[in-house]
């Protein structure tokens, strides 16, 4: 097996010492529509699958400085422990044991509810570390380096419509993201918040009860290998029924394969629900709008912004 460590001594400059004081990027949080789930490889983060994602306008911000011990701010208040000890455990694959840092990371978005927050978390973090150890790296190499500490994350370095590749190689250093040359400045994709409280299991650990004992994974590959060129389809030609029907239908099979795993994983809360089924009912009155859903209880609407003003009534946002 091949360690974190070793792949990124192919890939970055050594020694790595900070070249600046502080350094701050942003990243924008994903919204997959044909979803990650389940990886081939624990340790690199490497995928079962490709993806497909959506970057939003929302994301994070993040400062990273030197300091003389580490210590972590999120969203101005002190990090929960379990969450600085991730951040930093992804530092040390690239400082020396003498370098700390204090982070600032500021989410637009609420953390660890399914609203994609570790994707834009963990790219901001890798491009205000690029800068503050000077290492000037293409984004290829700093998607794969993002994938390190969140898969999804390796998409948040682009905006627009952002492919990842599941690669062969067992380095992973074929599975990194790429930005497809289309945009649909049309398409909305907003979140619909049910509930914004800590999830009951990260989807890390779910994606693994899932590969690992799902009698349904394994027909993912195969729901991903037809659902993927279809819905490129639909992006190149803006046809946006198709892309709402592969997206929603993506999501709730992901979904199903967690429901079939045991323990039983189910992020859906009673109002998860009903927002489908009101959704579901608009769509058959003629409404043009589908649904997307990650690792958490909210939904995520996909319409297009002619619609904008109807959708918003008809679920009273
Ligand atoms: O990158 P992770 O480990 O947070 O996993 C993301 C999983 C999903 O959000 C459910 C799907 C995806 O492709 O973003």
């Amino acid at each position: 097996m091949i360690t974190k460590q070793q792949m990124i001594q192919t890939l970055l400059p050594k020694p790595a010492l900070p070249v600046k004081e502080q350094a701050t990027a942003f990243s924008p949080a994903n919204i997959a529509l044909i979803k990650y789930w389940g990886k081939r490889d624990n340790e690199l983060n490497l995928p079962v699958t490709s993806s497909l994602s959506m970057s939003l306008a929302h994301g994070t911000h993040t400062t990273v400085k030197v300091a003389s011990a580490d210590s972590c701010l999120l969203n101005g208040k002190e990090c929960p422990p379990a969450f600085a000890k991730r951040l930093f455990d992804y530092c040390n694959l690239f400082r020396n044991k003498d370098t700390f840092f204090e982070i600032h990371t500021t989410n637009e978005i609420p953390t660890a509810a399914g609203f994609a927050s570790s994707s834009s978390g963990f790219s901001a973090l890798i491009l205000a570390l690029d800068d503050l150890f000077g290492w000037h790296a293409d984004l290829k190499t700093l998607s794969i380096l993002a994938r390190l500490g969140s898969g999804s994350a390796c998409r948040s370095l682009f905006s627009g419509f952002v492919e990842w590749h599941k690669g062969t190689r067992p380095d992973g250093l074929d599975s990194f993201a790429e930005p497809l040359n289309t945009s649909w400045p049309e398409l909305q994709i907003e979140m619909l918040p049910i509930s914004s409280s800590q999830k009951p299991i990260d989807s890390r650990s779910a994606m693994k009860i899932t590969v690992e004992t799902s009698p349904l994974y394994s027909s993912w590959p195969q729901t991903v290998a037809n659902d993927l060129p279809r819905i490129k389809e639909a992006i190149n030609s803006q046809n946006f029924h198709q892309l709402g029907q592969i997206a929603e239908s993506n999501a709730l099979a992901m979904h199903a394969t967690m429901l079939a795993s045991h323990p039983p994983i189910l992020y859906f809360l009673p109002e998860s629900i009903a927002t489908m089924h009101h959704i579901w009912r608009l769509r058959n009155e003629g409404l043009p709008l589908y649904f997307t859903m990650d690792a958490g209880p909210n939904l995520k609407l996909l319409y297009l912004k002619k619609d904008s003003t109807l959708v918003h009534e008809a679920l009273g946002l």
